[in-house]
């Protein structure tokens, strides 16, 4: 009985399993998304990973906006919207991305005055932790005039991450797979991850496409099957963006290594109850 017991625990991922938590844009949930206030709450909480999104401004310089345009109700400033590309970071930091709370997360705390930071600037929160960061390279192929080439933008985010010496703390994560790529080409050390959104594919073949040792599919493409053979294939599986315990619950019983959410300080406190933790 006890040893039928402890095999099920196994097969429904339930024994012995580790789930990585990923602070979905910092901690979405609770502050201003892609912000040093939302990322210095994630570490404060315990994630395994800050989740983020890269945007290039005009002068060359990194910064972490999910979105390629500047709006409400992320940021606000001296225009309705501005294209990230076309503004210079003195332009950029015009625009107060901590002043609105955004109306799809009501527990999230507005902190006005904070300005979009740089990608060096949330790569110098690394001594406050072990934490790694998921830095995902926002790039477009129908709209290529909103970023730089995917060779040049990934260039550029391997000098910021040989610059903090962060190259065992990174992993590059995108729904563009030729950022990936070149990325592979110029540091193969460099650890990647493949978004996947749209029809069920086989994880195994996203994995293959993008060279990426990470497969991040949309959290409702998930089944023990899939994850099953993606372990098979060397491969983890990281689904995002789930914020509920129903769905925490299905995900973990699925197999998967990780879970990307809004509100890691939750889903932190729900694999402790649980015992995963
Ligand atoms: O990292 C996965 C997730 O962030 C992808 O979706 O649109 O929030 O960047 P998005
Ligand atoms: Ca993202």
């Amino acid at each position: 009985m006890k040893r039928l017991l402890v095999w099920s625990m196994i097969a429904c991922g339930g024994f012995g399993q580790t789930i990585q938590v990923h602070g979905h844009r910092g901690a979405r949930a609770m502050r201003p998304e892609n912000t040093l206030p939302a990322f210095e709450y994630a570490i404060a909480q315990g994630v395994d990973a800050l989740e983020l999104d890269m945007a290039v401004t005009k002068d060359n310089v990194i910064v972490v906006s999910h979105d390629p345009v500047l709006e409400a109700p992320v940021c606000t400033g001296p225009r309705e919207k501005a294209v990230i590309h076309e503004l210079t970071l003195a332009e950029v930091r015009e625009w107060d991305c901590g002043a609105k709370q955004n109306p799809s997360f009501p527990k999230q705390q507005a902190v006005p005055g904070t300005k979009m930071p740089t990608l060096e600037e949330v790569f110098a929160l690394a001594p406050k932790g072990k934490f790694l960061f998921n830095i995902e390279t926002k790039s477009f192929v129908d709209k290529p005039e909103l970023t730089p080439p995917p060779e040049e933008f990934a260039r550029m985010v391997l000098a910021a991450i040989r610059k903090h010496r962060l190259e065992a703390r990174v992993v590059l994560q995108s729904f563009d797979f030729r950022t990936l790529i070149a990325m592979k080409k110029l540091a193969p050390q460099i650890k990647l991850s493949a978004l996947y959104e749209g029809p069920a594919k086989d994880f195994v073949a996203i994995g293959k496409e993008a060279g990426a040792g990470i497969v991040s599919p949309a959290a409702k493409l998930v089944t023990a099957e899939q994850v099953k053979a993606a372990h098979a294939a060397g491969l983890e599986v990281l689904p995002w963006t789930v914020n509920t315990p129903e769905e925490w619950e299905r995900l973990v019983n699925a197999g998967v290594d990780g879970i990307i959410s809004d509100d890691p300080a939750a889903l932190i406190a729900w694999l402790k109850a649980k015992g995963k933790r």
